[in-house]
């Protein structure tokens, strides 16, 4: 059977008790929720296949040869090799973000999130009676970053505790670069900050940016940080809910294990072999992914020319950041769901105005639903 990705092909999904593909009626086209319409890999299928197979599913443990497979993945991609005894192996990555806000600072410290961003990160501060300071994320040029200024001004203030980063940034699509983060670094050493940074998407860049991981930076960034990644957007495989975090420091490792022991389970063991076949044998669905994305995401700006949507770079994730205010819609989630468009509406992400749409779909799914966006804004203009 070929071993050729077929991005093109679109699969009915309107069984599988999909979140994305059950939350609208079925004439809506979804592009809302930050999975990827695609089969995943072949690899991951047959290691599933494979172990299904065998029948027993007991109790089971990390095995070293994820381990194994995850370090040489960071290692090829990041040149970064996290060590066996500072990963922990998790069922997701939202747990763990709520899990270090809870475990690594207490009640009423403040956490510094640069927002608009991934709901999770501004909510788990304020699920934990900790004091949420949001800091801008803003255009520079054409380019979402984050507002510096604004970082060490809110560092300053004596309860900061913690900066919750998501490189890349979701939504922004925004890979920080070397110079960036050793900003953020030094800001966050001259304060005695602790650095959660999401990397999720870190596997998903669709330019000539360098995804680099926090901890890579220098010893101190090693030792201040808790990284977050997981195989699960980059390979498809969300909904087997599994991730991983990096924790050097000892003591803050010893916390956070701490407050998850007998709280959250050990990932399921289907969810460590698919992760496992994806990290190993993975490669080559990977980089066809990318080029399908690319086409995607060039292919979205090209149609928006002409319109007054505005799209800033986009280097990452196949989540576009769409700027629609010039269009003035008083509901834009309403509006485009009339259009037949199920989109995630900015102000979730603390931005109303903006858009985030999904293009992590077929060409010709794409195709559709910007026919039906472009047509209604039209309407509008
Ligand atoms: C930045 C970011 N972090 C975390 C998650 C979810 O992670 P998980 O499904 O592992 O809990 C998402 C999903 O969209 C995300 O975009």
């Amino acid at each position: 059977m070929s071993q050729t990705p077929q991005f093109d092909e679109i699969i009915d999904r309107s069984n599988h008790n999909s979140d994305k593909w059950s939350k609208y009626p079925s004439d809506i086209i979804p592009m809302w929720i930050a999975d990827m319409d695609f089969d995943a890999p072949r690899c991951v299928k047959d290691a599933l296949t494979d172990r299904v197979q065998e029948g027993v599913f007991g109790y089971t443990h990390t095995p070293t040869s994820l381990v194994k497979a995850i370090q040489e993945h960071c290692l090829k991609h990041y040149n970064w090799q996290p060590a066996t005894a500072h990963l922990i192996h998790l069922p997701g990555l939202v747990c763990a973000l709520h899990l270090c806000v809870r475990a690594l600072t207490e009640e009423g410290d403040r956490i510094i999130v640069p927002s608009p961003v991934y709901y999770h990160l501004t909510k788990a501060p304020e699920m934990s009676e900790r004091s949420l300071d949001k800091i801008p994320f803003v255009l520079k040029g054409n380019r979402w970053s984050v507002d510096l200024g604004s970082l060490e001004e809110s560092c300053k203030k004596a309860d900061a505790k913690m900066l919750l980063l998501c490189n890349p940034h979701n939504p922004g699509a925004t890979v920080y670069t070397q110079e960036e983060l050793l900003a953020i670094h030094s800001i966050a050493q001259r304060h005695d900050l602790l650095v959660v940074s999401d990397e999720i998407h870190c596997d998903l860049i669709l330019s000539d940016a360098k995804h680099i991981p926090f901890a890579s930076l220098n010893e101190d960034a090693a030792q201040r940080s808790v990284i977050l990644m997981a195989p699960s957007k980059t390979f498809n495989i969300a909904g087997l809910c599994y991730a991983f975090a990096v924790i050097a420091n000892p003591t803050l490792r010893q916390c956070f294990k701490k407050a998850r022991e007998a709280l959250i389970p050990a990932p399921n063991l289907l969810a460590l072999v698919a992760a496992e076949a994806a990290y190993k044998d993975g490669a080559a669905w990977h980089d066809a992914l990318l080029s399908y994305l690319k086409g995607n995401r060039d292919y979205l700006r090209e149609r928006i020319q002409g319109s007054q949507i505005k799209m800033a770079d986009h280097d990452a994730t196949y989540l576009a950041w769409l700027d629609v205010r010039e269009y003035d819609l008083e509901d834009p989630h309403n509006f485009f769901l009339k259009a037949g468009v199920g989109i995630s509406d900015g102000s979730g992400f603390g931005a109303p105005g903006f858009i985030r749409l999904n293009f992590g779909c077929s060409k010709s799914q794409l195709e559709q639903a910007m026919n039906r966006i472009l047509i209604a804004l039209e309407s509008v203009s």
